[in-house]
């Protein structure tokens, strides 16, 4: 078909396409007088280089990108989760007006503090970072849990810990479980045994990668803790292994905001993760390892965040949730809430 056709096909003008045939993204054939002659294959190509404009991807990001689907679905993935992002700013400063308005009157001083609560959300949401490269550990993270540190070893009961998560979740065929942090997976899979289906959210494109592979039946989301892509009350649980002492404890807090968001009513959630039982026991333990001159661990406690449960239990239930923990070692704990 000529290019008339072909733009009135895809609602779009000859002249966008002829742009994207000098920029090469597209030879459609040549026919006689150099008309061009476009093909059900340069249409199907059209219409994702306009799907990839829309969602917006440069031009020359395109060219790259249309040479392999997996680098296609991992643009969308980023898309969305930036989308996502986008989306919840928004609803933030909405709820925020809403409030304002809610009010008989207010002061300057009313206004001020409500936009200066946002203002440190969107902050708090756009500084988080991987200070640890997960990226370049998912390759070889499954091997590295057998491996034992010298002195301190964070996986003792790895295995316990995640079936401590599943025992006390429950997961049942038909429900829909949230990953969060999934990494390869290992907790997920535990969920999906049980017959739950499973999407999985990372913030490491590599990690989501090794775990696709792994299980292709999970739906894997690029995003974070503090902007999950998902919306509101669309899980029945949500389970975290080893992965939320990567965010400071005034982080965690907007994580639980997050999950809370998420979940659907009398849905469940379980923590298990590497953390203290409170300022003191935290104390303890730190002295301990002082006196034992075990720098390993000092060393790996301070590298991350390792929380608090009873901040993480006392948000729970400030929130309305029912609340029971378990210990499994001096720094691992499994915190389980369910929204009543
Ligand atoms: C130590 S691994 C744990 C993986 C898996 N949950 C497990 O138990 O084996 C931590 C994972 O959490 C992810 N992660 C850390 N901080 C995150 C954040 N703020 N948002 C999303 N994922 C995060 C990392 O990318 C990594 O895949």
């Amino acid at each position: 078909m000529k290019i008339k056709e072909a733009a009135s096909r895809l609602n779009t003008t000859p002249r966008t396409i002829r742009f994207y045939e000098e920029k090469g993204l597209i030879q459609p054939e040549k026919g006689e007088n150099d008309y061009r002659y476009y093909n059900e294959a340069d249409l199907w190509k059209l219409q994702t280089i306009l799907a990839l404009r829309e969602v917006g991807m440069s031009t020359s990001k395109i060219k790259t990108t249309l040479q392999d689907e997996n680098e296609v679905r991992k643009y969308l993935n980023m898309q969305r989760s930036a989308l996502y992002e986008e989306w919840l700013e928004i609803k933030d400063m909405i709820s925020t007006l809403d409030q304002m308005l809610e009010q008989p009157s207010f002061s300057q001083k009313d206004i001020f503090t409500l936009s200066n609560h946002l203002k440190d959300v969107k902050q708090k949401r756009k500084s988080w970072e991987d200070q640890w490269n997960f990226d370049s550990q998912a390759k070889d993270y499954d091997k590295s849990l057998k491996r034992s540190g010298f002195r301190f070893n964070v996986h003792e009961f790895y295995e316990e810990a995640l079936g401590s998560a599943v025992g006390f979740v429950k997961p049942v065929e038909g429900e829909t479980g949230l990953d969060i942090g999934i990494g390869t997976g290992n907790l997920a899979e535990k969920c999906f045994e049980s017959g739950a289906s499973m999407i999985g959210v990372d913030q490491s494109e590599e990690m989501l990668k090794v775990c696709g592979e792994k299980h292709p039946t999970i739906d894997t989301r690029h995003g974070h803790f503090l902007a999950l892509p998902l919306m509101d009350k669309q899980v029945d649980f949500i389970v975290s292994s080893y992965a939320l002492h990567h965010l400071t404890d005034e982080e965690k807090l907007l994580a639980l905001q997050e999950m809370d968001r998420v979940l659907n009513d009398n849905g469940r959630i379980a923590i298990a993760d590497l953390m203290f039982e409170d300022e003191e026991q935290k104390e303890a333990v730190m002295d301990q390892f002082e006196e034992e001159g075990n720098t390993e661990a000092i060393f790996a406690i301070r590298d991350e965040y390792y929380g608090l449960r009873s901040q993480l239990s006392g948000w729970f239930e400030q929130h309305g949730y029912r609340v029971e923990v378990k210990r499994l070692s001096d720094i691992l704990h499994v915190v389980y809430a369910v929204k009543v």
